[in-house]
């Protein structure tokens, strides 16, 4: 697939280096939006590790992903900054009215909810991050305003 080969390449570019596997995931997760199953192997491979090593850590961090996000991406601070403004009462508001929780994705498949651990705006939290772009002082009125923007 164009996905593995653009990993093969970054694979490449960070495998000799100490430490590559968590720099290596990164710069793939950035690129491409997800970690292509089928790179596993290749990853694992280029860094004398077991795939289920490799698999394990991609599991392990909320922000790796095997499978690109569907529909526009929600992600919701719930580090301790913002759980003390009020994360948790926007959690509630995405999850009624979008119909997922944190890690789903809405069954209409429009979007995709999930949980980031601080994005640099701990002092005007609560913060997400919509498609990308990050947004402070987020209230669950201002989250609907920003869900019925256009995507862009
Ligand atoms: Fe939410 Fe830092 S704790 S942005």
């Amino acid at each position: 697939s164009p996905a593995a080969a653009a990993a093969a390449r970054i694979i490449q570019t960070h495998q000799d280096r100490p430490g590559a596997l968590l720099p290596m995931l990164h710069a793939i997760q950035d690129e491409l939006g997800h970690i292509p199953e089928d790179s596993i192997a290749l990853i694992a491979a280029a860094l004398q590790r077991s795939r289920a090593e490799v698999y394990g850590v991609i599991t392990f961090y909320p922000h790796f992903r095997l499978q690109p996000v569907q529909g526009r991406h929600l992600e919701i601070c719930r580090a301790e900054a913002c759980q003390a403004r009020g994360a948790q009462i926007l959690i509630d508001h995405a999850q009624r009215t979008l119909g997922c929780g944190l890690g789903q994705t809405s069954a209409d498949g429009s979007i995709t909810a999930d949980p980031v651990y601080c994005l640099g705006l701990c002092a005007q939290g609560p913060a997400v991050m919509l498609d990308g772009q990050p947004h402070a002082h987020v209230t669950p009125a201002r989250l609907d305003t920003l869900l019925a923007e256009d995507a862009t």
